[in-house]
């Protein structure tokens, strides 16, 4: 597989991921894992909903936790830079014969839904409510001291076709894993925002959201996060690590909420903002590339993932196995 070249000069301008509503069968409970726990500041809430966001954004929410019969994904959400970008951005999905609904999202201007040519749901807006900044209120520093979100990272059925989409929008490949025996991708980080990813696509059943990621200061928070879980009643959600990740070099920790969406919480990755970056190569077959240390990652990290809303899931076109812990 020859990686798409990169597209430094997009249809329009996504500034950077910015947020995702996950469908929540117990309110309280996800409120007990994601403030009480996690650390997360609310902003809004009332009895069907919570509205939260991490320690450095100015932005009125990164998670939107929204009650329903039903756990599942909604819109991973995207902010773009201007309102001309919004509507350069809905010419170009309808362009690819996608569809465009304009919707109402509290503390959001102008927004637009659409989906991606597999079926994830991706929403579109340029300002959102801002607010006053709390990074320096340090008495808010609770659970992991989260900072701010960092990436989605999704199950594709076709991981090359993910990224030739998402590349001509303008995200750019920093790291790739591919198959040797067929040639094919199977999985990739991009990024808009100069970090490893913003968005990340794993070949699996799907497409099926894999997981959101929280950046947070230090990998000692992460160690402070175990101690708090494992003594609060949360050991049994504790999925995969502490560990560094060889793609990316980042310090991670993969835990389940009440309803087993999958959250990692994410320190240090790198700079990637150079046009020229040169994308580095794993082999899926190197047991460095999901954790530099060498531990592989359990069976449940490559097949359970959250279903997206409305989307049709489908069994992923490459067999290629990863290594598995025993
Ligand atoms: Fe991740």
């Amino acid at each position: 597989m020859t990686l798409p070249k990169p597209v430094l000069y997009p249809p329009f301008n996504i500034v950077r991921l910015s947020h995702v509503e996950l469908a929540v069968t117990d309110l309280a409970k996800s409120r007990a894992f994601y403030v009480d726990t996690l650390g997360l500041q609310v902003t809004d809430e009332d009895k069907d909903t919570i509205y939260l966001r991490a320690l450095e954004e100015r932005g009125h929410h990164c998670i939107v936790l929204r009650k329903s019969g039903q756990a599942e994904a909604r819109d991973l959400g995207f902010k773009v830079y201007s309102e001309e970008d919004l509507d350069k951005a809905e010419h170009f999905f309808k362009g690819k014969g996608l569809p465009v609904e304009w919707v109402e999202r509290p503390y959001q201007s102008r927004t637009f839904r659409t989906h991606d040519p597999h079926g994830i749901p991706l929403e579109f807006y340029s300002k959102m409510e801002r607010l006053p900044p709390i990074h320096q209120k340090y008495a808010l520093y609770k659970g992991v001291k989260p900072l701010r979100i960092d990436h989605f990272n999704c199950f594709s059925p076709n991981v090359d076709e993910s990224v030739a989409f998402y590349n001509e929008i303008g995200f750019r490949v920093t790291e790739y894993t591919e198959d040797n025996e067929t040639g094919k991708l199977w999985a990739a980080w991009t990024h808009r925002k100069g970090g490893v990813h913003d968005i990340a696509f794993t070949n699996g059943k799907g497409p099926r959201l894999h997981h959101v990621a929280f950046w947070v200061p230090t990998p000692l928070n992460i160690i402070d996060l175990l101690d708090l879980m494992a003594t609060t009643g949360w050991v049994g959600n504790i999925e995969r690590g502490p560990g560094r990740h060889g793609i990316s070099n980042a310090f991670f920790l993969y835990v389940r909420d009440p309803d087993n969406h999958r959250i990692e919480i994410y320190c240090s990755d790198y700079q990637t903002v150079d046009p020229d970056l040169e994308p580095i190569r794993w082999d899926l077959k190197d047991p460095q590339r999901q954790t530099l240390w060498g531990a592989p990652a359990p069976r449940s990290w490559f097949e359970e993932g959250s279903t997206f809303a409305n989307a049709k899931v489908r069994e992923p076109e490459l067999a290629a196995q990863p290594i598995i812990a025993p």
